[in-house]
């Protein structure tokens, strides 16, 4: 039983359900610690180790398509280990994912969504700022049988989006299944830069699966839907602890963390240092070298790899290292997530261009008002929905945020009582980072750009700014932990 229907039968007054002791003790240890509706202590639940496989299979990369496709989500099988079949869901028949859409700026887009589920789904365009009625809200949904034409035109800037069901409750399995895709934006700016194309850009899809059930039955139990359902092995495109062939030069990744609650800090295995040239919304300003970078769910990170110095027969991994400050459950092991193998020496050089791309910094002075959202869940505990904005779980009857038309807000997200962490997605429009205090205290590496999702850690409070455009309508924020998001933690905005 989920704890969210347990409390709202206990809370009924339903005394004689038999629930197992594990479970009330659980409960009523969070219950005493939490009498003083403080923190939560000791409830942000456990972390679930990586098993590293063997990185023997080749990695997949997704095929690309142009503006006018089609999706046709269904309940499939896919060999995501060696060649163990494993009942998915994925956006064609034989493989979780669906394609890479790569479009241009200005071009409209017509995909036809065919929904062979057996359950009601849709698709949610992350990062595209296009109507509300082609978002993917909760409740718009595509019956099984039934299918939906989404068409609008892009207008924004080059960048990595991507696209997942966003259904009611059912989000985190139904991604977990494996629903999600990639969207690729392209403008002029961008293909200015030259930047490394082709075999040299290689889009990398991370997620964490529980691979010993080959059923991929998703039902977290109280302590999941805290910590997140975090899996026991990495896929990266659908397959685990793939390799990849490369050639000794500059490539591009282009990554997407699509895991439902795992966070990564990604490095490479002998510490070479890399170069972030892009995130959420595009392009940054200008590169910067790191050595590590954490990416968080719904994030996204476009990097240049330098290869160079490698010859033929090397090998090299893409790492997550551990990191701490993220509570109990996320970054207490690090694994290896993605092989590469150098298989031949080229003399092709790339310098990395010291400008990227221009676009205005937003200033606090510039916002005509500041919103704070508590996400804290401080107290939340003995609640339906455990996890809260505000102290208010979804409701899609209730617009708890009414924005003018081209306004421009500072959002606030304050974790500081907090024991979770919690990227904050907002629909629709991008928004600059213009402040983090508490916990890390500073802006991260790939914080200097166009976002629309950012990593609140445990103790932090995280100010953006939202230049809100005339994309008129009705639009979800929420945590991108999908177990969170699922379990309430989400709330909407009217802009008129
Ligand atoms: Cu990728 Cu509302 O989410
Ligand atoms: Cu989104
Ligand atoms: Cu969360």
């Amino acid at each position: 039983m989920k704890r969210k229907e347990f409390l709202k039968l206990s809370g009924a007054g339903v005394g004689a359900i038999l629930i197992p002791a594990a479970v009330i003790n659980v409960i009523s240890s969070g219950c005493n610690k939490n009498s003083g509706m403080g923190n939560m202590g000791g409830m942000s639940g456990s972390s679930v180790n990586i098993n590293e496989g063997d990185f023997l299979q080749a990695l997949l990369i997704p095929a690309t398509v142009g503006a006018n496709g089609a999706l046709t989500p269904q309940a499939t099988t896919a060999s995501l280990k060696g060649s163990q079949a494993y009942n998915v869901f994925g956006y064609q028949p034989g493989s979780v994912l669906g394609p890479t859409f790569r479009i241009s700026k200005g071009a409209d887009v017509n995909i036809n969504v065919l929904n062979n589920l057996g359950e009601s789904s849709n698709v949610h365009w992350h990062g595209l700022h296009i109507p509300a009625s082609m978002d993917g809200y909760p409740t718009n949904l595509i019956n099984g049988g039934a299918s939906f034409n989404y068409n609008f035109t892009i207008r924004q800037r080059a960048g990595l989006n991507w696209y997942h069901p966003h259904s009611h409750m059912a989000t985190a399995r139904q991604v977990y299944k494996g629903l999600a895709g990639l969207f690729i934006v392209n403008d002029t700016e961008e293909a200015a830069l030259n930047l490394p194309a082709g075999e040299y850009e290689i889009p990398l899809v991370i997620q964490d699966k529980r691979l010993a059930d080959t059923s991929l039955s998703y039902n977290p139990t109280m302590m999941e839907v805290m910590s997140g359902y975090l899996g026991d092995s990495i896929l990266v495109n659908g397959k685990t602890s793939p390799f990849h062939e490369i050639k000794s030069q500059m490539y591009r990744l282009r990554i997407l963390n699509g895991s439902n609650a795992r966070i990564y800090n990604l490095a490479f295995s002998n510490n070479q240092s890399f170069t972030i040239i892009g995130n959420d919304g595009g392009l940054l300003k200008k590169p910067v070298s790191v050595n590590d970078i954490l990416i968080a769910p719904g994030e996204r990170l476009d990097i240049l790899a330098d290869f160079s110095a490698f010859i033929a027969g090397d090998e090299i991994f893409l790492n997550s290292k551990l990191f701490s400050g993220a509570g109990n459950a996320q970054g207490k092991q690090g694994f290896k997530i993605l092989k590469f193998k150098i298989t031949q020496k080229t003399n092709t050089a790339f310098n990395i261009p010291s400008v990227l791309s221009s676009f205005v910094s937003l200033t606090a002075a510039q916002a005509s008002r500041t919103r704070n959202f508590d996400i804290s869940n401080a107290g939340a505990m003995m609640q339906s929905g455990m996890h809260r904005i505000n102290n208010k779980v979804f409701d899609t009857n209730r617009i708890d945020e009414s924005v003018a038309a081209n306004a421009i807000e500072i959002w606030q997200f304050d974790n500081s009582l907090g024991e979770e962490p919690h990227p904050m997605h907002i629909h629709s429009i991008g928004f600059q980072v213009l402040q983090r205090t508490g916990g890390r205290n500073r802006l991260t590496a790939s914080e200097n750009g166009w976002k629309d999702t950012v990593l609140v850690m445990p103790g932090e409070i995280v100010k953006v700014i939202i230049p809100f455009e005339n994309n008129t309508g009705k639009f979800v924020f929420h945590c991108h932990n999908l177990e969170h998001e699922d379990d309430g933690m989400m709330l909407q905005y009217q802009l008129s």
